[in-house]
């Protein structure tokens, strides 16, 4: 069965008061729109139409290459939205899908159960339907007294006994797509608002006879639709409690899900432990067996095994394994720590890579450099890399010991087994297994070299 996905996303979404348009609000990192567009490739291959209106210049740069994208103008109601996909859609597929773009909760299993509701009968369309304790908001679900779906009531035009009803129209529906195509014309502008509401599509079937199937769902939270932000921050709780559930039945532990806070799309691998506040952001790949948090922020960032990160900030960076960070390290963009490496409290790294066994336990700045293998930075160790127009290198070799406040004026190279002098200002390039001191730092000795094994 071919299937043909409609999301509807060019309403302005008033009641969010935003200059963004509603579907590209984020939702646990990724806006609204994305989650849908995830969830319906459970039913289909082929791309889905987005109907785009309001902040469509926006919409459709987000949407790119992942769906197409047609422009409603004006934007006259849910059926006249639904109508613009026609020229693409007609005589392409068997069924149509009707969502809108403000439903970010939806998963890709409640998509295919309505269309194999709408496969298994013979009827116009399904539609999906939810019971809810407190049902503000919603279209009201009529019934005949046989228990036949007779219309669709919006809250505004609904009777007293009508507003009473708990069963409510999720707002998506599997349409035979050349019924949809017929009866989509034969919609009449509602009096009220004077729009084309696709939900008229119940009384067009009722007047033809036929029978609308009703897929009732018990999950109120996956059928949110979100109108303001009450609602959005009603579904990043939901759905952030759906993201951890999914990560701690894949082996990762979560001392407080609560307070943890994982983007969509982040990876994490087995036994690694988030401890409470901690928030992993946006392209982040984390291997097994880590402790992260707690109050740790990581954005866009690899982490490999075994690694402890307390109380941190990581945003671009990468670490190796049985890396230990923190308390209060900054790892900022192009950091790279290689296997062993230790970082103390109140350093930051910057667009470096530290080779393996180094170690900078306390207050240190290293931008733009490479530091060899079980090198030591002693605490305070600043590399001067910025000289007010450019950012200069610095290379430091291996087994190098850099003493207290040692200044690395950059650009700067430091040979191997070479140490600096506490509180050095060093302004030249240091020899091997040379020890330099002083302000502006001079050498004094030649030194005899011990490696230690990493
Ligand atoms: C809609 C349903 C309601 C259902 C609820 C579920 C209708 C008439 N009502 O109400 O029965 O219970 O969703 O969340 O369908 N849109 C367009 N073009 C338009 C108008 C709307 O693309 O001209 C889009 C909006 O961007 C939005 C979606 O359609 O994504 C739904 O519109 P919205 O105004 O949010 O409808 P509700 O009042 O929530
Ligand atoms: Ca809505």
């Amino acid at each position: 069965m071919k299937v043909a996905v409609i999301l509807l996303a060019a309403g302005q979404g008033t009641r969010m008061k935003s200059d963004l348009p509603k579907v590209l609000h984020p939702l646990c990192g990724k806006p609204m729109l994305w989650h849908v567009l995830e969830a319906v490739k459970a039913v289909t291959t082929e791309k889905p139409v987005v109907i785009v209106g309001h902040g469509a210049e926006q919409v459709i740069s987000f949407v790119g290459e992942t769906a197409n994208c047609i422009r409603q103008k004006p934007q006259l109601g849910t059926a006249h939205a639904t109508l613009q996909a026609e020229s693409l859609l007609k005589g392409e597929s068997d069924v149509v899908i009707v969502a809108y773009g403000d439903m970010p909760l939806l998963q890709g299993t409640t998509f295919r159960r309505l269309v194999e509701s709408q496969r298994d009968h013979t009827g116009p369309f399904s539609l999906l339907t939810v019971m809810a304790e407190d049902p503000r908001g919603f279209g009201r679900i009529v019934r005949s007294p046989k228990g036949e779906v007779e219309a669709i009531v919006e809250e505004a035009v609904a009777t007293p006994d009508q507003l009473n009803i708990h069963e409510l129209n999720a707002g998506v529906y599997c349409f035979q797509a050349e019924w949809l195509w017929n009866a989509l014309p034969r919609i009449q502008k509602n009096p009220l608002k004077g729009e084309y509401y696709l939900t008229d599509v119940v009384e067009l079937a009722v007047k033809d006879h036929l029978t609308v199937q009703a897929v009732v769902h018990d999950d109120l939270f996956e059928t949110i639709g979100i109108n303001t932000r009450v609602d959005l921050a009603d579904a990043e709780a939901a759905m952030r409690k759906r993201i951890n559930r999914t990560h701690m039945l894949n082996g990762v532990s979560m001392t407080d899900p609560v307070s943890t806070y994982v983007e969509a799309g982040v990876i994490i691998g087995k036994d690694t432990l988030l401890m409470p506040n901690t928030y992993i952001h946006g392209e982040t790949v984390i291997g097994s067996g880590n402790v992260l948090g707690p109050n740790t922020i990581i954005r866009d960032s690899r982490i490999g095994d075994r690694c402890k990160v307390l109380a941190s900030v990581m945003k671009g960076a990468e670490l190796e394994d049985d890396i230990d960070v923190g308390p209060f390290a900054r790892l900022r963009e192009g950091a790279h720590l290689a296997k062993g490496v230790h970082m103390g409290n109140f350093g930051e790294v910057k667009d470096s890579y530290l080779a393996p066994g180094v170690k900078m336990g306390h207050f240190s700045y290293i931008g733009n450099a490479t530091i060899g293998g079980n090198t030591n930075i002693g605490a305070g160790t600043i590399t001067c890399n910025y000289d007010g127009e450019k950012k200069n290198p610095t290379e430091i070799g291996s087994d190098v010991f850099i003493g207290s406040d040692t200044m690395l004026v950059a650009p700067l190279k430091i040979g191997d087994g070479a140490r600096t002098g506490a509180g050095a200002v060093v302004t030249k390039d240091v020899p091997a297994d040379t020890l330099v001191v002083g302000i502006p730092a001079r050498a004094i000795k030649k030194l005899e070299r011990k490696t230690k094994k990493y």
